[in-house]
């Protein structure tokens, strides 16, 4: 790749991208995420340029630290899970000078006033204009909490004026539609939504930002995205592990919540929406709500046929052994919380009538992968006769969301000789041949996004609360069940209920 300086145009687009200086506090900076993702991504965007120098970012935790302990421990994280390594010396120094810790309670008012006065000094001393980001990394209980201690200490406000004063909201964003309309309520009596950035990773990620370029950049795809020429969508996102040891948290929330509600549904807005007026936040958000809200309601009583829960028992993954769920850690014994989950949506829409579109994630699978396939119907005509046809399947255009990030194209081709023989095979494109560089980490992306005021790949209030509205009825129905969870053996592909979901339409789930 040519770097910046060598191509102008890619610099102006660099340039574009310059937010204004800003303190961003991070609050539960003792936590998991702070080390792994949001230190490591801001020190990347340090390193390509993409924050100004004088930035401050504030830990803040109950945690008793010290600026110069949290520097060390963060400098140990950088050097572990920054995207550029070995660490840059001269980029971390002048990135560490802006790195502060204060301790603190998230429900004590005086820590708050400590937090404002501290701010107000690190904004004399390195010239930054009152900008402010605030970061929720805490267990989702805190977050009420929080926000409302941020608005009685007038850290934030709802006139959305400058100083900008944005607070990002971590996942999960409420465990049901109830509690979602709760936490939005909560959240909007100190902010508006402008301040609002409830994050979904997947939206950061390139190849779900790509899905968008694929589809409204290039002429070929837009006009065979319809109902008229997709058979049918199937969106995996599978996870080659168990919950490795999270049993006390995967019990609350079980594939459906973990996954479906929030990330695969995101990715099944962008797959299915239309062409958006601009990329401006709301025009782009205001597709992919309607979307969601053209998602068809199960009918009452018919959940089963819709939708498919499974449990993985004992098995082998890529050779290694697999305990089943139910002797998991943090397991309830005879528990029935799904780490599988298959199901059949229809968008009644203009554009998606009939099509059904299949998701499915789950962990314990035999890989890791996330990716969108459209399907396509047949030509209508066999018009090299049956025999020729036979080893020939449907057209699928495949989006790799993870790993191996690139689309493939399956279509039929004449297999060589003097027979007339049609076989499928792949055309390729892939992320790391294609440009010869990492994709960046989707917490850089929406960092830096949030820091110029851009919540397009930020999910909208209206947004969480259709697709909780959807996902809340199969949580309601498993619960007024006594139908039982289908087991599968690790390291498949799941249970054979859910490859039957799929075969009562005559489709195959792909084995990606
Ligand atoms: N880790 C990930 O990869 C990941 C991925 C996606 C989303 N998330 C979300 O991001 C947030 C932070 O994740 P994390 O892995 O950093 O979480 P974590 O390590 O469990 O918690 C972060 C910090 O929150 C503070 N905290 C406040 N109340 C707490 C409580 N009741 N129990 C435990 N800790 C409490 C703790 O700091 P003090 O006690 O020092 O105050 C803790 O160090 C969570 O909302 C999580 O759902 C995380």
């Amino acid at each position: 790749m040519p770097s910046p300086e060598a191509n102008p145009l890619r610099a102006g687009l660099v340039d574009e991208r310059l937010p204004e200086p800003c303190s961003i506090v991070i609050f539960g900076a003792s936590g998991d995420l702070t080390k792994r993702k949001l230190i490591p991504a801001l020190y990347t965007l340090a390193v390509e340029g993409l924050l100004a120098p004088s930035m401050a970012i504030v830990g803040f935790a109950r945690k008793d630290s010290s600026d110069e302990a949290f520097r060390a421990e963060m400098k140990e994280a950088c050097q572990k899970f920054a995207r550029h390594r070995p660490l840059d010396e001269a980029v971390w120094e002048t990135f560490a000078k802006g790195l502060f810790y204060q301790v603190g309670d998230y429900d004590d008012a005086a820590s708050y006033q400590k937090l404002k006065a501290r701010l107000a000094e690190i904004d004399l001393a390195r010239g930054i204009n009152g900008n402010r980001v605030f970061y929720l990394s805490t267990p989702p209980s805190n977050f009420p909490v929080t926000i409302a201690q941020l608005g009685a200490a007038g850290l934030v406000s709802r006139d959305g004026q400058k100083p900008f004063r944005r607070v990002i909201i971590e996942k999960p964003f409420g465990t049901d539609l109830a509690t979602a309309r709760q936490l939005n309520r909560d959240v909007l009596k100190v902010l508006d939504e402008a301040s609002v950035y409830r994050i979904d990773h997947y939206l950061g990620k390139e190849t779900v930002q790509n899905l968008m370029v694929l589809r409204f950049a290039n002429g070929l795809f837009e006009p065979l995205w319809n109902s008229r020429y997709v058979d049918h969508v199937q969106i995996t996102g599978a996870e080659s592990l168990g919950i490795e040891g999270r049993g006390g948290y995967f019990e609350q929330a079980g594939i459906l919540r973990d996954m479906v509600q929030n990330h695969l549904f995101q990715v099944l807005a962008i797959t299915a929406m239309e062409p958006p007026v601009s990329m401006a936040s709301d025009d782009l958000r205001d597709e992919k709500v309607k979307v969601l809200k053209a998602l068809r309601p199960i009918p009452e009583g018919r959940f089963d046929e819709f939708v498919v829960r499974g449990q993985y028992r004992e098995g082998t993954i890529a050779g290694r052994r697999q305990i089943s769920y139910q002797d998991e850690p943090g397991v309830t014994k005879g528990s029935k919380r799904e780490s599988y989950v298959a199901m059949k949506i229809f968008i009644d829409n203009w554009r998606w009538a009939g099509v059904p579109f299949y998701l499915r994630s789950a962990k314990a699978m035999p890989k890791k992968v996330t990716e969108v396939a459209l399907v396509f119907r047949e030509a209508p005509l066999r018009l090299f006769g049956e025999r020729a046809s036979q080893g020939q399947s449907p057209n699928v255009l495949a989006i790799r969301i993870q790993p191996d990030e690139g689309v493939s194209l399956r279509f039929g081709a004449k297999v060589p000789g003097n027979t007339m023989e049609i076989q499928p095979v792949n055309m390729e494109f892939r992320y790391g041949t294609s440009f010869g560089s990492e994709p960046p980490e989707a917490y850089e992306r929406l960092l830096l996004d949030c820091m110029l005021g851009d919540q397009a790949l930020f999910t909208r209030g209206d947004e969480v609360e259709a697709s909780w509205k959807w996902v809340s009825r199969i949580h309601q129905a498993w619960d007024a069940s006594t139908g039982d969870v289908e087991s599968y053996e690790a390291g498949t592909w799941g249970p054979a209920e859910g490859d039957r979901l799929l075969l009562r339409d005559g489709h195959r789930w792909r084995r990606p």
